[in-house]
């Protein structure tokens, strides 16, 4: 029983992915992580953002794998941490645009969830990817409220930010995530969705769970 989970960036859906899978016995797959990819090596690589024929070619060379640990590997290099800077984050919404480099990732993510079950979260997985998905999940949250839980993050990390900045960017990403052509942000409409403003962590997993054992008594 495949669940997708989809929403706004700093929603906080790979965290709750990532617990919900531990807790499930699932595989984890967070595809932002594909996308940042493909914008950490275009950079690397000094390919334009917007050069979609560069970009697929290169994608066609490019190996991107996840372990249970939630590590990230590009052609084999652990990426994890270098494709969480906010300008990779800003990259990855740039080719995130881009119909072909769309079509070949969601190709990809539709081969990795042959055959087991997973928990995918992103921005088109109920709508696109995992369209079929028994449970979908849209998690949403203020943007301010966003912004201020990337701020704790930092700062647990020693990076002091300023709140009005970050929640600026958060802005700035949905307005692209959601209007672009392409599979643009969107609630599937047999989406559940769990406004998390106001609640820990914990506590979506939780309702998630109520969810998921809803479903499964009804099946
Ligand atoms: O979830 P994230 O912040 O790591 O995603 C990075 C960017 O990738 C985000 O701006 C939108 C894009 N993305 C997408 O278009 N489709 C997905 N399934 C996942 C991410």
């Amino acid at each position: 029983m495949n669940i997708a989970i989809d929403g706004p960036s700093g929603a906080g859906k790979s965290s709750i992915a990532k617990l919900l899978a531990k807790k499930l016995n699932y595989v984890h797959l967070d595809t932002g992580s594909m996308y940042r990819c493909v914008a950490y090596k275009a950079i690397q690589n000094k390919i334009s953002l917007d050069d979609e024929e560069l970009i697929c070619q290169m994608i066609d060379n490019t190996k991107i794998s996840f372990d249970s640990e939630g590590n990230v590997y590009l052609d084999d290099e652990d990426v994890k941490n270098k494709i969480r800077t906010n300008d990779i984050s800003l990259a990855a919404s740039n080719v995130s645009k881009l119909p072909r480099v769309r079509e070949k990732l969601v190709s990809l993510q539709q081969n990795m969830a042959k055959n087991i079950s997973v928990i995918m979260d992103g921005r088109d997985i109920g709508t696109v990817v995992l369209k079929d998905a028994p449970i979908k999940i849209f998690l949403t949250a203020t943007s301010l409220e966003r912004a201020k839980r990337r701020y704790k993050q930092n700062l647990e990390n020693g990076i002091i930010s300023d709140i009005e900045q970050l929640q600026k960017e958060i802005d700035q990403r949905d307005y692209q995530d959601t209007h672009r052509k392409a599979s643009p942000l969107k609630k599937a409409e047999d989406a559940i969705e769990i406004d998390s403003s106001t609640m820990t962590i914990d506590e979506v997993v939780e309702t998630i769970l109520k969810i998921i054992k809803q479903k499964e008594k009804c099946a």
